[in-house]
């Protein structure tokens, strides 16, 4: 059982949306919390939040897709508040084009602040708790990971957040071996300003902010009767799943039908084929 109280935790992207969720509930259970996000502005209001709670927080501004500003902003938040014991890999971008439709800076962007982000974290954090044995580390996929071949025009999100599931299941063997948790969240909908804000995030190498808008289909949404949780619910949720060392969260138990739907064709489609395959070369092949 992972205790939350007394620990110091990171959450990355913690300036808005689940991430900011997760920096109040960790405050809220008596955690320390360093509060990272790329718009530091939104970090030192998420910490002045906690504080004024009678809470105890350190903002700090970091790309997470740049290996060294995630070092450093390690050394500042251990400088400030003390071991990092929690990790939140939270922080994300996401985009709904063809890829035809994006340039390669745009590709590259959300392949790297997705799946680089989080492994920077990973490798910033890791090794501490690793040598203490002692800690979690936490991360935010998608449930467009979880199932890549959900949502239409997804491509390197959804293969970027799949890649972010492997890491952190896999990560969740490994560690055990060490006492070190990991878990990751598959959130399908909530509350957050991605729709609004996300193309404020992209760094100025991968082509700089903009103020568009993101553009979900919204007969997609309706279709798949998509349900957009508050923030705090699903940080309640996620921190009982560190509690518990859950190696994997749903943000919606709702998701399950969509979850059935989606795998029964397309495992139903891969295994007849190879039977049938396999089949066909028996029979053809000498006795
Ligand atoms: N909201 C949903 O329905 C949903 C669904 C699936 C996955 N997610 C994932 O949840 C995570 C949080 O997103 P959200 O929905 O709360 O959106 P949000 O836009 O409200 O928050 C994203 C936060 O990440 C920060 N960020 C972006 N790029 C960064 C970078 N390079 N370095 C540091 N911080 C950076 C932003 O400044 C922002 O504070 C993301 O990983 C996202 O992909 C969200």
């Amino acid at each position: 059982m992972t205790e939350i109280a007394g620990r110091v935790a990171v959450v990355t992207g913690g300036g808005s949306g689940i991430g900011r969720g997760l920096a109040l509930e960790l405050a809220a259970q008596g955690a320390a919390v360093g509060v990272a996000d790329i718009i530091f502005e939104n970090a030192v209001a998420v910490a002045k939040e906690i504080e004024a709670k009678g809470g105890k927080a350190h903002p700090v501004k970091c790309d997470v897709i740049e290996r060294n500003a995630v070092q450093a902003m390690r050394d500042e938040v251990t400088k400030a508040l003390g071991r990092v014991s929690l990790l939140f890999a939270n922080a994300g971008a996401t985009s709904f084009e063809k890829v035809t439709d994006m340039s390669e800076s745009d590709v590259d962007w959300i392949i790297h602040v997705n799946m680089m982000g989080v492994t920077n974290c990973i490798l910033a954090f890791y090794p501490d708790m690793v040598k203490a044995r002692d800690g979690h580390i936490f991360a935010t996929a998608s449930t467009a990971g979880l199932m890549p071949h959900w949502i239409p025009y997804h491509a390197p999100y959804s293969g970027a957040k799949m890649g972010v599931i492997g890491l952190m299941l896999n990560l969740n063997l490994e560690a055990a071996e060490y006492g070190v948790g990991a878990t990751v969240l598959c959130p399908g909908g909530v509350v957050s300003n991605m729709k609004a804000k996300n193309m404020s995030y992209r760094p100025e190498r991968f082509g700089g902010p903009t103020d568009e808008e993101v553009h979900v289909s919204s007969s997609f949404v309706e279709h798949n009767k998509l349900v957009f949780r508050p923030a705090d619910k699903v940080a309640r949720l996620c921190l009982k799943a560190v509690r518990t060392n859950k190696p994997m969260v749903i943000s919606d138990g709702k998701m399950r039908e969509i979850f059935v739907r989606t795998y029964q064709s397309l495992v139903h489609d891969a295994f007849d084929f190879v039977d049938e395959f396999d089949a066909a070369e028996a029979a053809s092949s000498p006795p």
